[in-house]
């Protein structure tokens, strides 16, 4: 089987290699040229664990292909997967335009029968919009051809994206045809043979699961967090609490993780285009405007710690920070914390010592552009460290941001020699708190 996916982004290019690894025949399509000549030279514009070895593996097989040029190989095949991009507009809602031009371009070149399946985060009664877009095309040409146009949301996670996507909870799809439904379900069989879990629904539905299932998670963790503020002030142990209700089954233990907020390039932009839905729908979503801003208030919690420690005396201060990306095993800065932190805190004039695995690259070129106000000429104001160690050199506080596997067992008895100050802000609850009082530390975690 052939099929093409527009976008290389992370959704596209994950879906394109593992459909590949599959045995499908599959192009990949980005209208960025350059992104498009480095993956055909094997460069990969992510960072995402075993994603590098399967691109070049079926490259070398000649089941992944790459292309700026849609039409070319429309011709080919049956089947389209669109996962360009929706990035937010000025009100928090998705821009369709990449979305709308995938239909476009298949509208004005199609000679024979395509479905055309959307995988990017749309808004409800986006496939309408599709459908429409596509027969506007094929009525200018005067042709009448057959098309189907279905909904697949991706629900894959950064850093575990082949693994998701290899065996996936269920796979989400909302079609109109039998016949669409058929080329689905040939296409996911290899996936889910032993337990085969495609849902089919309705367009509209589908649409609604991704938002629905991020907004859900979303709104866990910010309950989450919230009661682990409560827990600090009437001396719960949010860990305990975390536990005890993780194990009712109608509650179940993932995703109750307190820490220092969310961020992502899904959740924070997801939980925006929901509330801008409703809003156009006349209906006011009061949940989750509430977990928007728990989490802006989280994203600040380790800052208010730290100012509570140094009773608000926090000019020239040296702060270490372990892990920028916003969550591990990425270098995804998007909505990260950390950048909220780092920004914080040169406002306060602190000094930022900052160490991620992955990162850096990516947080250096934000933080020199985003906050260059902030650093102006003094570049000591903030410095990208070698590894843990030497970010917590002279540090009078060090935060732990990402929960990276390298932070978790660090020599400790280092650290502390190395450090100025005694005061550690955990912000992923990992390290253990009679531990850390044993090497002479105030630490602190989440709840
Ligand atoms: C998410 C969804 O999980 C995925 O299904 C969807 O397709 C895209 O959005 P992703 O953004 O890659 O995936 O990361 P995820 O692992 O879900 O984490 C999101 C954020 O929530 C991170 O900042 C993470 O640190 C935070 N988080 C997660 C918590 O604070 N607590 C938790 O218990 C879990």
């Amino acid at each position: 089987m052939k099929i093409a996916i527009v976008g290389t982004g992370y959704v596209g290019l994950v879906s394109g290699t593992c459909f590949a690894e599959m045995g499908v025949d599959v192009t990949c399509v980005d209208i960025d040229a350059n992104k498009i000549n480095n993956l055909i030279k094997g460069i990969i514009p992510i960072y995402e664990p075993g994603l590098e070895d399967m691109v070049l593996r079926n490259v070398k097989a000649e089941r992944l292909h790459f292309t700026t040029n849609l039409t070319s190989v429309l011709n080919d095949i049956q089947v389209v997967f669109s996962a360009v991009g929706t990035p937010p507009d000025a009100d928090g809602s998705a821009d369709l335009q990449y979305v709308l031009e995938v239909a476009r371009t298949i509208g004005q070149n199609m000679q024979q029968y395509i479905l055309l399946v959307t995988k990017s985060t749309v808004p409800v009664g986006t496939a309408s919009l599709v459908r429409q877009t596509i027969q506007t095309e094929l009525d200018k040409r005067g042709v009448s051809i057959d098309f189907d146009v279905a909904s697949n949301p991706e629900f894959l996670k950064e850093g575990d994206a082949i693994k998701d996507f290899m065996s996936p909870d269920r796979v989400v799809v909302g079609v109109e045809s039998e016949k669409a439904k058929e080329l689905i379900t040939k296409l996911y069989r290899p996936f889910l043979l032993n337990n085969f879990r495609v849902i089919f629904m309705d367009i509209l539905s589908a649409e609604m699961t991704k938002y629905a299932a991020n907004a859900m998670l979303a709104t866990r963790i910010s309950f989450m967090n919230d009661m682990a503020n409560l827990c600090e002030l009437v001396g719960a142990d949010i860990n305990m609490v975390r536990k005890g209700i993780g194990t009712d089954q109608r509650i179940g233990g993932k995703f109750l993780y307190a820490g220092c907020g969310y961020g992502g390039s899904c959740f924070p932009k997801d939980v925006k285009a929901l509330i801008q839905t409703a809003d156009k729908n006349g209906y006011d979503l009061r949940v989750l405007k509430a977990v928007e801003n728990v989490n802006a208030y989280q994203k600040q919690v380790l800052f208010h710690k730290l100012e509570k420690h140094f009773k608000s005396d926090l000019a020239g201060k040296t702060i270490a920070i372990w892990g920028l990306s916003f969550k591990p095993n990425t270098d995804d800065m998007r909505e990260a914390p950390s950048l909220v932190l780092i920004e914080k805190l040169l406002q306060a004039g602190c000094k930022v010592r900052a160490f991620d695995p992955v990162a850096m690259h990516e947080a250096k070129q934000i933080v020199h552009s985003k906050m260059a106000d902030l650093i102006q000429t003094d570049s000591s104001k903030i410095y990208f460290a070698n590894d843990i160690y030497d970010a917590v050199l002279d540090a009078d506080a060090l935060m732990l941001v990402t929960e990276w596997k390298e932070f978790r067992m660090p020599s400790w008895g280092v650290v502390k020699k190395s450090m100025k100050g005694v005061l550690v802000l955990d912000g992923r609850n990992i390290y253990d708190k009679s531990e850390m009082q044993e090497f002479g530390f105030t630490y602190e975690p989440i709840g």
